[in-house]
C-alpha cells in the first residue's frame, strides 16, 4: 500500500491572478488609524492586553459582523466562482453594516479578505481565477467597527472536498475549539499550542508555526502572541477581560512554506493543502467567550 500522498491529484498549484481595482468604502464609514497610513504612526498599537468592559461589548459587535461576513462569504464558494467575486461579497456586506474592512491597505494588503485556497496557508490576495471543483478555501475577515477589531477565519469548500481534505478541515476545527477550552485564566498562553499540537500529531499534520494568533481590539495585532504549537517562549498568564485570536493552520505534510512575489500570498513549500479556523476570544473567569460565533 502505498502513502497517502499530501497533494490531491488533477489539480494544478495555486499561481497568481489579476488584483482588481481597490474598492470604495463610503466616507460614512470610519476607518482605522492606518488608513491612510501616516509616517509618524505605526501599524499597530501595543494596547493593554486585559480590556475595558466597554471595549469587550465593542468587540461583541465588531466580531459578530465579522462573523456574519464570513459565513455570508462562504455561501458562496462554489466551482466556477472567483476569489475576487468573494471579495466584493464580504467587502458590501461590512460596509452594509457599517464596518470597515480591516485587510484593506493595512500594511498596503489591497483587499477586504483574504482568501487563501488549497496549499495557500493564509494571506491569498482574492483575484480573478475561478475555483475549481474540491478547492479548499479559507476566508479570514476581520471587521472594523466602533473602533475596535473582530477577526475570524472558516474553512470552506468549491463542490466536494476529497475526504482527506474535509477531515483536515474538521480536524483543524476542532484543534481550534480544543485550544479554546484550553484557554482559562491563570494558565501560561502555551497550553493553548500544546493541545492544538498534540491533537494534530495524531492525524501526522503539520502544523504551521511563523503565523500565530495575537491580540486584538484597538489593534488587528497586537500582544499577547498565541502560538499554535507548545511553545516554551509563551509564559504569559492568562487574564479576565484579555481578548485575543487563537488561529490554528493544518497541513496535509510539511509546515516549511515559501512567499510568493507579491509580498504577502504564503504557499507550504511541499504544496500540501491547508486548512485554517480563526476565532476572537474574551477570556473570563470561567473560560473563553467566543465574538465571533455567528
Ligand atoms: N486576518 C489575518 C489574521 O488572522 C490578518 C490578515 S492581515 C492582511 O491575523 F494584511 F493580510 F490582511
Ligand atoms: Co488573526
Ligand atoms: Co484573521
Amino acid at each position: 500500500m502505498s502513502e497517502p500522498s499530501p497533494v490531491p491529484s488533477g489539480r494544478e498549484p495555486m499561481r497568481p491572478g489579476r488584483i482588481s481595482a481597490l474598492r470604495d468604502v463610503p466616507a460614512s464609514i470610519v476607518r482605522p488609524h492606518y488608513v491612510p497610513k501616516r509616517p509618524d504612526q505605526p501599524w499597530d498599537f501595543d494596547d493593554p492586553p486585559v480590556k475595558t468592559a466597554e471595549i469587550v461589548e465593542k468587540m461583541r459587535v465588531a466580531g459578530r459582523i465579522a462573523a456574519l461576513a464570513r459565513d455570508e462569504v462562504g455561501r458562496h464558494v462554489a466551482p466556477g466562482v472567483t476569489t475576487d467575486e468573494l471579495d466584493r461579497i464580504g467587502h458590501e456586506f461590512l460596509i452594509e453594516h457599517g464596518a470597515y474592512p480591516s485587510t484593506l491597505r493595512y500594511k498596503d494588503f489591497p483587499k477586504s479578505l483574504c482568501s487563501s485556497v488549497n496549499e495557500i496557508v493564509c494571506h491569498g490576495i482574492p483575484d480573478d481565477l475561478p475555483l475549481q471543483d474540491g478547492d479548499v478555501v479559507k476566508i479570514d475577515v476581520t471587521a472594523f467597527v466602533d473602533g475596535v477589531h473582530g477577526d475570524t477565519c472558516a474553512t470552506f469548500f468549491a463542490g466536494s472536498p476529497a475526504e482527506d481534505v474535509r477531515l483536515l478541515s474538521e480536524r483543524t476545527h476542532e484543534a481550534m475549539m480544543r485550544g479554546i477550552k484550553a484557554a482559562r485564566p491563570g494558565r501560561p498562553v502555551s497550553v493553548i499550542g500544546r493541545v492544538i499540537e498534540a491533537y494534530a500529531k495524531r492525524f501526522g499534520y503539520g502544523v504551521i508555526r511563523d503565523f500565530t494568533g495575537h491580540g486584538v481590539g484597538p489593534s488587528f495585532h497586537t500582544r499577547p502572541t498565541i502560538w499554535p504549537y507548545d511553545e516554551p517562549r509563551a509564559t504569559t498568564l492568562i487574564e479576565p477581560g484579555m481578548t485575543f485570536t487563537i488561529e490554528p493552520m493544518l497541513t496535509l505534510g510539511g509546515y516549511a512554506w515559501d512567499m510568493w512575489d507579491d509580498g504577502w500570498t504564503i504557499a507550504t513549500r511541499d504544496g500540501s493543502w491547508v486548512a485554517q479556523w480563526e476565532h476572537s476570544l474574551h477570556i473570563t473567569e470561567h473560560g473563553a467567550e467566543i465574538l465571533t460565533a455567528a
